[in-house]
């Protein structure tokens, strides 16, 4: 069965926005996706949130199964910080779903992700950079 046809059988909503977003929330998702982000600090994780130019989340009725996270100038590059998905409904096509959402919304800019897995962003219709450099914070 292809995620397609499960995107439709699980009814998944996307929503933009922190509507029903909590550090307590987002933190258990992380925990659980794995995402290695600054759970353990509520305040700098809400920040991370409400700093961001574009939050989507993945809801299947009043659960939170997904999130991505992008910070965007919206005419040039647009940067998706994070990316994660419940594990219990990885696989149906809710990070694709994520995705083709920024995409949509980030339409005009060149859309950059930094990730060491490389086989979903594929699927997901990413292509590998080898000429990104970074100053990796202390
Ligand atoms: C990466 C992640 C967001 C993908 O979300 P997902 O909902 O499981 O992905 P999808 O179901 O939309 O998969 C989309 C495609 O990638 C493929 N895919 C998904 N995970 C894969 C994996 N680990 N290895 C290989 N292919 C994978 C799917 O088969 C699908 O391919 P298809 O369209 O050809 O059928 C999710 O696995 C996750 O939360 N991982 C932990 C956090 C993380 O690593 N985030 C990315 C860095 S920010």
């Amino acid at each position: 069965m292809n995620s397609d046809h499960f995107e439709s059988t699980l009814d998944i909503e996307i929503r933009e926005g922190l509507e029903g977003l909590t550090p307590g929330r987002i933190s258990v998702l992380y925990r659980r996706a794995p995402l290695f982000r600054p759970v353990q600090d509520q305040t700098r994780l809400w920040t991370m949130f409400e700093k961001s130019s574009l939050v989507l989340t993945a809801w299947k009725g009043t659960r939170l199964v997904g999130i991505a996270r992008v910070l965007s100038d919206g005419v040039m590059y647009s940067f998706i910080c994070d990316l994660a998905v419940e594990p219990d409904v990885q696989g149906l096509g809710i990070g694709k779903r994520l995705i083709r959402s920024v995409l949509d919304r980030c339409a005009g800019t060149d859309v950059m992700l930094r990730s060491p897995q490389g086989r979903f962003h594929e699927h997901a219709g990413l292509k590998p950079l080898d000429d990104a450099w970074i100053v990796e914070r202390s």
